[in-house]
Order: structure tokens, then sequence, then C-alpha cells
């Protein structure tokens, strides 16, 4: 018989067990059960492809029935519910951050300060930046707007452009990202696919924004970027935060990967399909690892099958793309050496992990080691409790501080990969788009702490708003 079938009647046991036993002795037993969300492995065979409901369910158990329950066949996952609060998404309380108490109330959620962002310019229509509750400007405030008037707000206070282009628009995303991220006020049932769902909210909702767009991101990265050196300009290294938005690889020799998709099917199936490792499809195409849709499309060896790609080269998100127009079924995007550990929830256009260097190395040793190397990927949603957070970003800037080595740089760190915000067009408008112009960056994005920003705003020039508007160096 069918071990998962074994396996989902043991369970039934064990529930119809336990249930017997707390009702007998409810108020002693009950202070030591907490309500677990079990993932078990659906059953493959053809009796049970409808039962696809019992791939998860909610149960109340102690930590030893979680333990046996572990040791089954079949057995994904037991992870203890947890109530989340409401009033973000989810970082200001991965920061310890409340938002009735404490620091986060004391610095008053940004009240009075203007904060400038010297990015990629705004996307003002993003409900992010609605003035609902905000009181007007700063008497000093002496700022511009150069959208058409009715643009600029309370919150939204100034918005300028120092770039060819005439206006203040984001055309790229990076600005109205980080915009809201610093500032952004309360969006009710902000979400990704309905992953990281919640209220979303900047780390300064009370502080007015005033934009200048400096950068225009399609021109590269490096040589535009703001330097920070200078000891009273707050620099902020990027980390990671405890909320994992889960895909687990799984391949056919059991080896188990943990990796993170935004992109989320619960339609998928469970069932393990061919796995191929783009590289060795041919060698004289370097550019075939990279998952690249000019080498991928000229066989038809992906077809129904997942696809092993290397990051780097072109977006992550196009690689799915190139994946999918190829036939490929999904794919297991494995980071560099460079990137390591750095994991990004994409929204991907297909069923897709990102995993780390070390396990894109075991994934590929395996598909050495066997003739017919198959996998499958497990999708679990949204997971908080990473106890590893706060991890430093691959892509965070670091020290030592070139100018001025006696200087510690960055200042602090702040949850910087896996954020949700604002972006000026909705996901399903750019998944209809061109991905190589608009497809998701990693979100670099400098998270300003309202308290830090006060603390800077003592130190620094007392002429209110003089940020440095670097040239581009
Ligand atoms: C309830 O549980 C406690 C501790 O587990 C035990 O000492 C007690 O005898 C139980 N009571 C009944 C009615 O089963
Ligand atoms: C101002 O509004 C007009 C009409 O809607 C539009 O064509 C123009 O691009 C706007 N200018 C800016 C700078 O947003
Ligand atoms: C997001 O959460 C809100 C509040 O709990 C809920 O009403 C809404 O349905 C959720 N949306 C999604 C897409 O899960
Ligand atoms: C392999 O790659 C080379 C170099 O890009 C290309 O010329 C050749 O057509 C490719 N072969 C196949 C079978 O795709
Ligand atoms: C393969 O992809 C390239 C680049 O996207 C495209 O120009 C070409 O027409 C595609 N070929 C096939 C056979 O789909
Ligand atoms: C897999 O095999 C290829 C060719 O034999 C080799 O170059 C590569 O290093 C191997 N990869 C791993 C991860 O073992
Ligand atoms: C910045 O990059 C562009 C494009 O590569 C290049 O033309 C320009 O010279 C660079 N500017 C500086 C200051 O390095």
């Amino acid at each position: 018989m069918d071990s998962n079938f074994m396996f989902i009647l043991s369970l039934i046991c064990i529930l119809n067990f336990h249930f017997l036993e707390t009702f007998a002795n409810e108020t002693q037993e009950e202070s030591k059960l907490e309500t677990y969300i079990v993932h078990v492995e659906a059953p493959e065979t053809q009796i049970f492809t409808q039962s696809e409901d019992l791939k998860s369910f909610a149960a109340r158990l102690s930590p030893d029935e979680v333990k046996e329950m572990e040791k089954k066949p079949g057995f994904v996952s037991a992870l203890p519910e947890k109530v989340l609060p409401l009033h973000t998404t989810h970082s200001p309380n991965f920061l310890g951050l409340n938002q009735n108490m404490g620091f986060w109330r004391d610095s008053n959620y940004g009240k009075g300060v203007i904060i400038g962002v010297l990015d990629t310019g705004i996307f003002p229509d993003h409900p992010s930046f609605n003035d609902e509750g905000m009181p007007p400007p700063p008497a000093k405030w002496k700022g511009k707007c150069e959208f058409n008037v009715t643009s600029c707000n309370n919150k939204l206070i100034g918005a300028r452009f120092f770039q060819r282009d005439n206006t203040p628009l984001d055309e790229d995303g990076h600005g109205t990202h980080t915009a809201s991220t610093a500032a952004g006020n309360f969006v009710k049932g902000a979400n990704l696919f309905g992953n990281a769902n919640g209220t979303a909210v900047g780390m300064a909702p009370l502080a007015h924004l005033a934009i200048y767009k400096l950068f225009s991101r399609k021109l590269g990265p490096y040589n535009f970027s703001v330097a920070h050196e200078a000891p009273w300009i707050l620099t902020v290294g990027a980390s990671t935060i405890d909320r994992m938005i889960r895909a687990t690889a799984v391949l056919g020799n059991n080896e188990l990967f943990e990796g993170e998709s935004a992109f989320q099917p619960m339609d998928f199936s469970s069932a393990f399909l061919p796995l191929v490792y783009a590289g060795m499809l041919n060698s004289s195409d370097l550019y075939a690892q990279y998952c690249f849709p000019e080498s991928l499309n000229k066989t038809d060896v992906i077809r129904g099958k997942i696809v092993v790609c290397e990051s780097g080269g072109i977006e992550r998100i196009a690689k799915g793309q190139a994946v999918k127009d190829a036939g490929g079924t999904a794919m297991i995007l494995v980071n560099s050496e460079r990137y390591g550990n750095t994991i990004a929830a994409e929204a991907h256009v297909l069923p897709a992990t990102q995993l780390s260097y070390a396990d894109g190395l075991k994934v590929k040793a395996y598909i050495n080691s066997t003739l017919n190397p198959v996998a499958k990927i497990l999708f679990k949603g949204t997971l908080i409790g990473d106890d590893r957070a706060p991890v430093v970003a691959a892509f965070s800037s670091r020290g030592p501080n070139f100018a001025s080595p006696g200087i510690l740089k960055p200042d602090i760190l702040g949850p910087g990969l896996n954020i949700l915000a604002a972006w000026p067009v909705s996901w399903k408008t750019i998944l209809k788009q061109n991905l190589h112009l608009t497809s998701y960056q990693v979100p670099q994005c400098l998270v300003l702490i309202s308290a830090g920003l006060r603390l800077c705003s003592k130190a620094r020039t007392p002429t209110g708003l003089q940020l440095p508007l670097s040239r581009q160096s």
C-alpha cells in the first residue's frame, strides 16, 4: 500500500487519539498544546489525486506529538501557528518596534521630519503616498514640486528632477520602493501574489517626503552611487529579515533544500519531474548555464523538465521566462559564489526556487551522480521565524571606509532584502511587459529608522534639508 496513504491514516489516528485525550483532561493539557500548520506530501497514486486538500491541515499538538510525526514518511513540515500583528507587513515587527510603545512611538513616527530621497524619482499616485492623517509641511519648507501641482500633497511635499528626462516620475521603480519603505503611509492588504500580506507602512509614516530624481538606473548601478563616507551622513547596510516565502527543492535522493519564491503556485504538481542542468545543454555555449533565452530555445531538451540555472548575466525573472518559453516546467536558480546565501523571493513567471551557492553545488553534484535526475518544488507560503536573521545581504555596502578609514561605515544595518514596498505598476502589468526593462530588482533600499533620523537631524547642518546632492561620480 502507498506509504503516503499509511501516513495520512496514522496521522488521523494521532489526531483522533489526541482529540479524546484533550477532551478528558482539557485544562491540564491545554497549556502544552499549540496549533501547528502541518504540511504533508500529497499522495501520488491515481486514487488519491482528488485529495489535494490533504496536503496541509491545522492541528493542536504537543511538542512530543510533533516529534513523532516528523519521523513519518511523507511528512514535510509542522510549523506553530503564529498570530501576526496587522500594523505592518513585517519588518518593524522584526526590528522589535511596537506601534504604540517604546522607541518607535517615542520617535513620533517621523512627525515633523522631511526625508529627502535621492533616487530614481517617485510614482506619486501610489497609495503609499496618500496624505491621510498627515499634517502640512513644516513652515521652513521651501521646496518645489515639479510635477503638476496636484501630484504633491502633505505626504509628498516636494519632487524635483536633475535628469534630462524632465520629470520626477519614477520609470524604474527603485525610488518609489525606497521612498515607501522610509515613509510610506499605511496601506491595508498589501501583498505580492498573496504573500507577505498585511498592512504595509514605512518606518516613519508621519514624515514628509522630498524627492530628488538623480538616477536613471538603466545606466548601471555602480558609477551613479552616492558616496556616503562623511561622518554626518547615516549609511545603512542591508540585512535579511526573519520572513521567508518558502519554496523547497526536493531531489530524487530525498535531499531537501530550502529556497524562496514570491510566486507560490498552489496547483503545482508535487510529483518528481526530470531535472536538467542548463550548463550541460551545449558545452560550446557559455551563456546556456545562465539560461539566456537565445541558448535555451534552440533545443527541445528542457521541455517538461525542471531546469537548473546559474544566477548572473540577465535578470532572474527573465531566466524563468526563458525556461518557460522553451517549454520548461520549473526552475531551480542557484546562486553564484559571490551571492552566497542571499536569496531573493522574486515574482517568478513559473514555479521556481532560488537556492544558496552551497546548495546549488549539491544539486549539481546530484545531477552528475545519476542517469535520470529528478526533483520537485514544494511551496509553503509565507513563514516567519528564520532565526539566522539578520544576516548582511550579499549586495549590501560594507566597510572599510576608503575615504576615512578611522570612521566605521556603514553606521547601522536595516532590513533591505525581500521587503514589500510600493512599485509604480502592478505585478500583473509587469508580467505582461517586456521583462528585461521592468523586472524586479532585489529591493536594495535603505530603511531609515525614524528615531535614527531624528538623531541625525540634530547632528546635521542647521539649515534643514541640506542633503548632499552628489554629482554623478
Ligand atoms: C490530567 O493530567 C494530569 C497531568 O498530566 C494528571 O496528573 C491528571 O491525573 C489528569 N486528570 C485526569 C482526569 O485524567
Ligand atoms: C502635467 O499634466 C499634463 C496633462 O495631464 C501631462 O501631459 C504632463 O506630462 C504633466 N507634466 C508632468 C511634469 O507630470
Ligand atoms: C490579507 O489580510 C487581510 C486581513 O487579514 C485579509 O482580509 C485579506 O483577505 C488578505 N489578503 C490576501 C490576498 O491574503
Ligand atoms: C551550441 O552553442 C554554439 C555557440 O553558441 C552554437 O553555435 C550552436 O548552434 C549550439 N548548438 C546547439 C545544438 O544549440
Ligand atoms: C530564441 O530567442 C531569441 C532571443 O530571444 C529569438 O531572437 C529567437 O527568435 C528565438 N528562437 C526560437 C526558435 O524561438
Ligand atoms: C559535474 O560534472 C562535470 C563534468 O563531468 C564537472 O565539470 C562538474 O564539476 C561536476 N559538478 C559538480 C558540482 O560535481
Ligand atoms: C559611467 O558609466 C558610463 C557608461 O558605462 C560611462 O560612459 C561614463 O564615462 C561613466 N562615468 C564615470 C564618471 O565613470
